[in-house]
């Protein structure tokens, strides 16, 4: 067994691959993700979700579009594959495999709790419908497919956002339950979520995110940025009027980018009473200076795809490395085992019977109940003379199996031994069967 704590902390994230990254994902994910990847004493797996983007997601070509524009992203943000295991989750078939060896040892009522499970559920039962419209088996099991990803890897850190905190609850369940049942081959792993980085909010002010329809795209082009930018709620404060830097959106995104200094200088500026148009202007060109780096090494990508798929390819062996074995083992515990390796239970019993000794019993023509002994080789070592009932000869046998040569006292008469057999050799005879009886 093998609990094999590795002694370098295992830090393991999944990025869905739906849609495309944006300012939001850059702050709370992707900088953070590529700066724990080099610090020392960490080993990293990130990996794109592709498997769970078919929950949300029925649009091939977006799910290849996306898969591509998140690793490149992921990439040009500064991921180096050479030290981050980077790859996609179907290039690692042993995590849907995983997948149902934890499926059987979660409860049902585990995933109805889960959040995303029950606010389909609830959603459903405001607008009066059935509870399960619309909601398929993938979104329930959810939660499982996560587990696999998570545990296959023996990640210890699972950095998240809050909404996913409940899902490494789960894996950590999962993974108590199985080594219950199993003996401990799975870690237990733990939600990391970074209270240092604020929730970025978008151009609403709201959090930044898709489903607002409120998003920067993280690599826009450098018009479209400044225009995005400009489009930021702001108050009616005109310009020399002293503005507020709490609740500002605007300064929110300059603080996510800018220096200690640089935020210290716009909060200045905000009591000076900066016009919104020069803080946009300030914005958007920290914002820039920051991208455009970025920004061109991601179309230099796009470009290629080829060299990504190579990448990712590469990540899926390195992967693979950890999964095939420890899938290997986990088939191994839960009792998916080779029958070969089993010591041919049937089989032996076959050989054992033809190599050992056996009393034959049968009818003479003299209506009586005869019984003889043979070797291993069919050679004759003891021959009984004919009994009553067969219940007679039976009991004569059972004697002899009992007590071995002792009861040859006893049937004095009505056994003989062979000729040309031994002592010896018929006591050997008779130990298979004693031995059996001890
Ligand atoms: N569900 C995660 C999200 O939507 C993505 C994800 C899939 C993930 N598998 C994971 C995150 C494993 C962490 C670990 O953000």
């Amino acid at each position: 067994m093998s609990t094999a704590s590795p002694s370098p902390q295992r830090f393991l994230t999944g990025i869905t691959t739906t849609g495309t990254p944006h300012l939001g994902n850059f702050v709370g994910s992707i900088r953070p993700s590529v700066a724990a990847s080099r610090l020392p004493g960490v080993q990293s797996f990130y990996f794109l979700a592709d498997y769970h983007a078919l929950i949300k997601c029925d649009d091939p070509a977006r799910i290849q579009r996306s898969t591509l524009e998140i690793a490149a992203s992921w990439l040009a943000a500064g991921l180096d594959p050479e030290r981050v295991t980077f790859y996609r989750q179907s290039d690692v078939p042993e995590i849907t495999e995983f997948t149902w060896l934890l499926t059987c040892v979660t409860g049902k009522g585990v995933l109805n709790r889960a959040h995303a499970y029950k606010a389909a559920v609830d959603k459903n039962q405001a607008t009066g419908n059935d509870p399960d419209a619309d909601v398929t088996a993938g979104l329930f099991m959810y939660p499982v497919l996560m587990g696999a990803d998570i545990l296959m890897f023996k990640a210890h850190k699972v950095p998240v956002g809050r909404d996913q905190i409940q899902h490494i609850e789960m894996a950590r369940d999962m993974a108590q339950r199985f080594n219950h049942l199993y003996g401990e081959h799975l870690v237990l792993p733990e939600a990391v979520v970074e209270e240092s980085v604020a929730l970025l909010p978008g151009l609403d002010g709201r959090k930044m995110s898709k489903s607002y329809d409120n998003t920067i795209p993280l690599f826009t082009p450098r018009d479209q940025l400044r225009k995005l930018i400009a489009g930021i709620v702001t108050d009616s404060r005109a310009p020399g009027e002293p503005k507020e830097v709490e609740g500002s959106a605007l300064f929110q995104i300059y603080q996510a980018f800018a220096s200690e200094p640089e935020t210290a200088a716009l909060r200045q500026a905000y009591a000076d009473g900066i016009s919104w148009g020069d803080a946009k202007q300030l914005l958007f060109e920290r914002v820039e200076q920051e991208v455009a780096p970025m920004r061109e090494r991601y179309h230099a990508m796009l470009n290629d795809p080829a060299h990504i798929e190579a990448l990712l390819q590469a990540g899926a062996d390195k992967a693979r490395a950890v999964a095939t074995p420890l899938m290997r083992e986990l088939r191994h515990a839960v009792g998916l085992r080779s029958l070969g390796a089993l010591p041919a239970a049937a089989a032996k019993s076959k050989a054992a019977k033809a190599a050992a000794p056996t009393f034959k019993q049968y009818r003479e023509k003299d209506s009586r109940f005869y019984f003889k002994l043979l070797d291993a080789d069919a050679r004759l070592l003891l021959q009984s003379q004919g009994f009553e009932s067969p219940r007679d000869a039976a009991m004569a046998i059972s004697n002899l199996q009992k007590e071995g040569p002792a009861a040859l006292v006893t049937l004095q008469g009505q056994v003989e031994v062979a000729q040309g057999i031994t002592d010896i050799e018929l006591a050997a005879a008779l130990r298979f069967f004693t031995a059996a009886h001890a």
